[in-house]
């Protein structure tokens, strides 16, 4: 039995993620930004795709808020629900990087455990996760959908940062630290390339 299945079988083929990556010239891996809402993920999820694809490299992103909008449309932003909204993009994520593509998930993941989990998932240790330590204060000055707003004046109950927790990762393989006069989010995402790199996973 597994999960709440029984009679199961899994299926292996000659044509595997081995033969995928020889294809691609690359490994397949998940990328797993994390930091609080205004952080800026989906700007640097998107300019790591381009400039993955400068370099002739495949990658695709899970953005929570995007995700939300389908296959986790069921879910709310409790806890117990965020949780599962982590679960569903890490198990996609890693389908994603057996195909043999860069899979760059891009969500809050305010719970230390939630993304440990998708990490233990990858069971290659192709998992990078990258850490966007930006201040509360300056997310909420950008506040650029208006939703620190409403959520301070209580329109919006339970907000990641506010009434809501966000557990910053102790071990991330990237931590991209917010300071005055610091690095451009082009930067930063040339950051993340070179560790990749370095890591060998785009040959
Ligand atoms: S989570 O915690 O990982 O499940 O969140 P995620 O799927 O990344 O979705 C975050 C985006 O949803 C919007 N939103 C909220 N965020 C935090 N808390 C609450 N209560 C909430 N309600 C709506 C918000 O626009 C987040 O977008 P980003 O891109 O992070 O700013």
């Amino acid at each position: 039995t597994v999960g709440n299945s029984t009679n199961i079988v899994w299926h292996e083929c000659s044509v595997g993620k081995h033969e995928r990556q020889k294809l691609l010239q690359q490994r397949g891996c998940v990328v797993w930004i994390t930091g609080l809402s205004g952080s800026g993920k989906s700007t640097l999820a998107c300019l790591l795709n381009r400039g993955l694809y400068k370099r002739e490299k495949v990658s695709y992103i899970l953005d929570g808020d995007n995700v939300r909008h389908g296959l986790n449309s069921d879910l709310s932003f409790k806890a117990e629900d965020r949780a599962e909204n982590i679960r569903r993009i890490g198990e996609v994520a890693k389908l994603f990087a057996d195909a043999g593509v860069i899979c760059i998930a891009s969500l809050i993941s305010p719970y230390r455990r939630d993304r440990d989990a998708c990490r233990a998932v990858m069971t290659d240790g192709n998992f990078i996760e990258v850490f966007l330590d930006v201040p509360l204060h300056v997310c909420e000055a950008r506040d650029p959908k208006g939703l620190y707003k409403l959520a301070r004046s209580g329109k919006i109950k339970g907000f990641t940062g506010i009434d809501d927790p966000y557990e910053p990762p102790l071990n991330s393989e990237i931590v991209l630290k917010h300071e005055e006069g610091s690095a451009s989010p082009f930067d930063m995402a040339e950051k993340v390339i070179l560790y990749l790199e370095e890591k060998g996973l785009l040959r």
